[in-house]
């Protein structure tokens, strides 16, 4: 008879000559969420049923595929919150978190907010949680990211709106009103190699045409009509774009521009102010 430990040992050896680059933590936590169980208790549970040890090797199995774990458990966590995620819906990543953390401090009390680019709703929902004071609008253009996006920002007060972040009409209502404006839009270019992972994102949330600008360039003009003078605009983009994304924020108004490195010290997003009307 099997136990969880060695169900697990057995799984993260599959997992590693899979490629997966955390075999043991993926698999501990496929095995959570089969059992229930906190992964701690792994250790001192019961052995598995057959019920239990079958759907976990088809879990491992389809891990081994390089599906994401994501989508296996259904849940991503993202800051304080957990993201529900699946097919259609781009998976949140750890680095974004960076960006709510500039974006929370530049955020004033009772500001306006939108996200562009919402997918999931990660940011919108982090924002939105952390600081109820503020308002917050989560724009996405993919009706079925956008399914996603209704049902996880669901009771945290922030508003989804399925519609082209870039175009002049989106949200035109708030032109010139809004504190701050938070995006992680595709960027990838398209001849970037990506890890297995990412071919289950959604292509329209990952990669973006003109050397992975073509997204990036028209949502820096539509900030800047949204945004109040004074307010910010902060966007991830890929590490290939350290010195273009400032620049792009130069060209369309915006001052005190930055770009910031992620804890791999790579280039990960870029941040400015909307300059004060003369
Ligand atoms: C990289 S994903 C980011 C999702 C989420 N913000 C996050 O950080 O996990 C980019 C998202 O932008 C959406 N998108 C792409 N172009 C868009 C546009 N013009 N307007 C609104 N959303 C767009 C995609 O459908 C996708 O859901």
């Amino acid at each position: 008879m099997t136990t969880w430990p060695k169900a697990i040992a057995a799984a993260a050896k599959r997992l590693e000559a899979a490629g997966v680059h955390s075999p043991r933590n993926d698999a501990e936590l496929l095995a959570a969420h089969v059992s229930g169980l906190k992964r701690a208790q792994l250790l001192i549970a019961d052995a598995p049923t057959d019920l239990q040890l079958a759907a976990f090797e088809a879990l491992v199995a389809r891990r081994t595929t390089r599906e994401p774990l994501q989508h296996l458990t259904g849940s991503a966590a993202f800051r304080y919150g957990e993201l529900a995620v699946g097919p259609g819906v781009f998976v949140p990543r750890p680095e974004t978190e960076l960006l709510v953390d500039w974006a929370l401090a530049h955020l004033p009390k009772g500001g306006i907010v939108i996200d562009a680019c919402s997918g999931s709703g990660a940011v919108a929902h982090a924002i939105a949680t952390e600081r109820p004071d503020a308002t917050v609008w989560a724009v996405e253009i993919d009706p079925d990211a956008f399914e996603w996006l209704e049902s996880n920002l669901d009771g945290t007060g922030a508003t989804p709106v399925l519609a082209d972040a870039t175009a002049a009409g989106t949200l035109a209502e708030l032109d010139g009103t809004v504190d701050l404006v938070t995006a992680n839009p595709p960027y990838v270019p398209f001849e970037i190699e990506v890890a297995p992972e990412v071919d289950f994102d959604p292509s329209g949330a990952v990669y973006a045409d003109e050397a992975g600008l073509a997204v990036i360039q028209p949502l820096t003009v539509r900030a800047a009509s949204w945004l109040k003078p004074g307010g910010w605009f902060g966007f991830e983009h890929d590490d290939t774009h350290g010195k273009a994304a400032p620049a792009i924020l130069s060209v369309s108004g915006f001052t005190e521009t930055e770009d910031h490195d992620d804890l791999a010290g790579r280039p990960r997003f870029a941040t400015g102010r909307l300059g004060l009307s003369p």
